[in-house]
């Protein structure tokens, strides 16, 4: 069994109106039935784009918002229904780490008070000068001085900032982190040592990770199996190196086509498909197929009415399309409308290959 499971789960947040604020006029479906797995020492990436409902599954995970359907499978227990009381026993076990470590960082404590806050409340270390030790090692662990016990927030800077926030959830000793947007707060230069940090600290203590990114350029080296998401629910998930070389759902190849390759080559040649239309709210998100409004290959049957469900295409190769084998062998194309899909600029390519043939 996975470490982590989640089943058809649902989170709906009200919508208010009154002076009261107590007449339910209608929901945001924020995530509207997400089922995945993550096996124990792998890594989840999930990727979408913003408001689809990244942040509100990870919280749901932790319970930190109700859940309005469906299973959080942890270890074999449903923390869905679980009593305030029994969730604390697992609460430790599953941390989280924030995109602003700033704004995740209470500004008044010190690194020793910030770590050990939580600890104390689970009871971790008979005492401060135990703890203190354990928070010496760790910082070592995510590449801190140890004088960095008596500073605080701002005398640093945001990677090592995040590299506090990485800390703060391991001296709990987690089974599970949840890394929301972990780097996009980050330089580029120093996003790549923070991912690696992260995949370091995996392999040395066994974690098992839900990566969360916009970008799916983060996700991809560091994930075991990517998932999409696109308004509160998945639409392809895979084994991220096949994500990656095949994917099958036309909004992922949509996601994929805005990310630059560094070879020339590939990168004059590549596929590129522009969104028209803005995301649909997720308040009011559209029948059948959520993303038939934006679709280039969207077809007269069934898209605009019937919600696809992840089928299997095999090899663990999930997608949530109706057509995605007849889009895959090319039986059927993308609509003729030349601003939803720019195939790469041919008469160029020519131009270039012949310039450089002379
Ligand atoms: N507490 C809440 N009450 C009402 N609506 C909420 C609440 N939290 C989130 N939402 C809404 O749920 C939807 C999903 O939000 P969420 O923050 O999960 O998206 P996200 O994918 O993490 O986006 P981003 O990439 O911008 O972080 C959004 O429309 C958001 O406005
Ligand atoms: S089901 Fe239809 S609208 Fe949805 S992704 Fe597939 S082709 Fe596009
Ligand atoms: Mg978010």
């Amino acid at each position: 069994m996975s470490l982590l499971e989640l089943n058809g789960v649902k989170v709906h947040f009200p919508v208010k109106k009154g002076v009261l604020f107590d007449r339910t006029v209608g929901h945001v479906y924020a995530v509207d039935g997400v089922s995945l797995s993550v096996e124990a020492g792998q890594t989840y990436g999930l990727v979408g784009e913003s408001g689809c409902g990244k942040t509100t599954l990870g919280r749901a995970i932790l319970r930190l918002v109700d859940i309005t359907d469906g299973e959080v499978v942890f270890d074999g227990t449903d923390l869905a229904k679980l009593p305030g009381e029994e969730m604390r026993r697992f609460r430790r076990r599953l941390q989280m780490v924030f995109q602003d470590p700033l704004g995740s960082l209470n500004p008044r404590q010190n690194i020793e008070s910030i770590l050990s806050e939580g600890m104390a409340a689970h009871g971790i270390g008979a005492d401060q000068e135990e703890r203190r030790e354990r928070i010496r090692e760790i910082l070592a662990r995510v590449g801190l001085p140890a004088n960095a016990l008596s500073r605080y927030p701002h005398e640093f800077s945001g990677g090592q900032r995040q590299r506090i926030g990485i800390a703060r959830a391991l001296v709990l000793e987690p089974d599970v982190i949840i890394c929301d947007e972990p780097v996009s707060a980050l330089d580029v230069s120093i996003q790549a040592q923070v991912i690696n940090l992260l995949e370091e600290l995996q392999e040395a203590m066994g974690l098992t990770y839900v990566v969360i990114a916009h970008d799916l350029a983060v996700v991809r080296h560091i994930s075991d199996v990517v998932g999409v998401m696109y308004l509160g629910s998945l639409v392809e998930e895979a084994p991220s190196d096949t994500l990656y070389a095949e994917p099958r759902h036309p909004y992922t190849r949509a996601l994929m086509s805005a990310v630059p390759v560094p070879d020339p080559e590939v990168e004059d040649n590549r596929e590129r498909i522009l969104l028209t239309g803005d995301l649909p709210s997720p308040a009011n998100p559209p029948a059948g197929c959520r993303f038939h409004t934006r679709c280039p290959w969207k077809q007269d049957t069934l898209c605009a009415t019937d919600r696809p469900e992840l089928r299997d295409l095999g090899g663990g190769h999930r997608v949530a399309c109706h057509w995605a084998e007849k889009i895959a062998d090319g039986t059927i194309r993308p609509s003729a409308n030349a601003a939803t899909v720019v195939p790469p600029p041919a008469a160029e390519r020519e131009e270039k290959e012949t310039a450089a043939a002379s």
